[in-house]
């Protein structure tokens, strides 16, 4: 894909379904009572590989419209599943399954295998679950047990890892309490207290019981994520002038504002309000010169997928820009540390790894552009577009297609705003 530059982002656009919640509303309403009505659902690849997954173990999920399903909860049966690139499928899954009957088999694509799965293993185990993985990866064997609540303190921060414990706990005996250090994302907690489940939340831990659910009507906000890359263009091109409405404004997500904003960029929020428990809104963004910034290890969960774009404003901004903390980069869908790094120095920036993040030495120019690969990764892919819109020459992305894992229609949307 050849992505030229623009002199401009204008104009008002919606995104779709969060990605996270959708998955949520998919997984949790195979194993609700009755049906649940997903509306607003982020049909892409990896949520189709949660209502594939679904499927393959015997639940009927009816597709009403491209972002509209009704999921028939029921008895889930014995079976395989392909979790495809969905990280957030496999781990989610490994904890719903882990305390239910049938023998279970996940696997996943090339870049899912190679990702670490102990870290829901090792939990689960602790709970009586019979669960074994391929030298700490997929394929994963569920053999579903009587489970026991433990207590866990998550030792990554990770939401993926605590809604698995979350989810086996509401088929264990007893209270199960995860404590997270740093707060991560909340979509399960949330659809959990509207299912109706046993829960209490305090600030820094979250405790369930074996609970049965009713979802009933599932509405999905616009997933943030995939507003960040259009935001981030915004901010980075002169003249620009965007609003993404109705999308997601959890505060455990929304990191990246608070970002945008230390680096100097004006930010308006607009009709906040709510879709069900999560928070949605209006989110205007105008270009400003940027200035640098630091990122530490107590605010990466908050925008963890953003972190590629916070490099890309980084290389922009007046000043050195370093990112701390965010080591978990190097197990995402690629090695995001090496992947940005190698992709920023391509088209110019002057950009070093770190263990845990990046030093960034801005420039308050536009980059020159040039050829990057998005190593199969959709944020990779979507940084790559961003780059050669904010570029001089204009940037090759191969692999560009990636982007269809969490927004098939990214390239039409960005096409949409963009003064040439
Ligand atoms: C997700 C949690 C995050 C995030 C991923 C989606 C989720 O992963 O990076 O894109 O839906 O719970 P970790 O829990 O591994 O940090």
């Amino acid at each position: 894909m050849r992505v030229e530059p623009a002199a401009a982002l204008v104009g008002h656009v919606a995104v779709p379904g969060d990605k996270s919640v959708s998955h949520r509303a998919v997984l949790l309403g195979a194993i609700a009572e009755g049906d649940t009505h997903v509306r607003n659902f982020g049909r892409a690849g990896d949520t189709q590989a949660s209502i594939d997954a679904v499927r393959a173990l015997g639940i009927e999920v009816e597709d009403v419209a491209d972002d509209e399903l009704v999921v028939h909860g029921g008895a889930l049966s014995s079976g395989a599943v392909d979790c495809a690139n969905a990280g957030t499928l496999m781990r989610l899954l490994a904890g719903l399954l882990a305390g239910r009957e049938g023998r279970f088999e996940l696997t996943g694509d090339e870049s899912l295998s190679s990702r670490p799965m102990e870290r829901v293993g090792e939990p689960l185990r602790r709970m009586g679950a019979q669960i074994t993985t391929t030298d700490g990866h997929a394929p994963l064997v569920i053999e579903g047990a009587e489970l026991h609540a433990i207590d866990y303190e998550l030792p990554v921060a990770s939401a993926q890892v605590k809604s698995a414990i979350l989810l086996a706990g509401l088929t264990a005996a007893g209270e199960t309490t995860v404590v997270e250090p740093v707060p991560t994302r909340d979509h399960t907690e949330l659809m959990l207290e509207a299912g109706g489940a046993t829960i209490r939340r305090r600030p820094t831990s979250v405790t369930v019981a074996r609970s049965t659910l009713r979802l009933g009507d599932v509405e999905v906000p616009g997933d943030f994520s995939s507003a960040a890359p259009l935001l981030v263009a915004a901010a980075l091109i002169p003249g620009s002038d965007l609003t993404v409405h109705d999308v997601g404004l959890n505060p455990r997500r929304t990191g990246l504002l608070d970002v945008l904003e230390r680096m100097g960029v004006r930010v308006s929020i607009f009709n906040r309000r709510r879709a069900g428990r999560e928070r949605i809104g209006d989110v205007q963004v105008q270009h400003s010169q940027l200035a640098a910034t630091e990122l530490d290890a107590h605010e990466i969960p908050a925008l963890v997928d953003e972190l590629p774009l916070v490099a890309l404003l980084a290389a922009n901004a007046h000043g050195e820009t370093i990112v701390r903390g965010a080591a978990e980069l190097r197990v995402k869908e690629s090695d995001r540390i090496e992947a940005v790094t190698d992709l920023l120095r391509a088209t110019g920036a002057h950009v070093r790894s770190r263990e845990d993040g990046w030093a960034v030495t801005g420039v308050p120019t536009r980059l020159r552009g040039g050829k990057v690969d998005a190593r199969g990764d959709h944020r990779i892919a979507m940084l790559g577009a961003v780059v050669g819109l904010a570029s001089r020459e204009g940037v090759d992305v191969g692999g560009a297609d990636a982007v269809a894992i969490s927004f098939p229609g990214f390239y039409d949307v960005l096409e949409s705003l963009v003064r040439r």
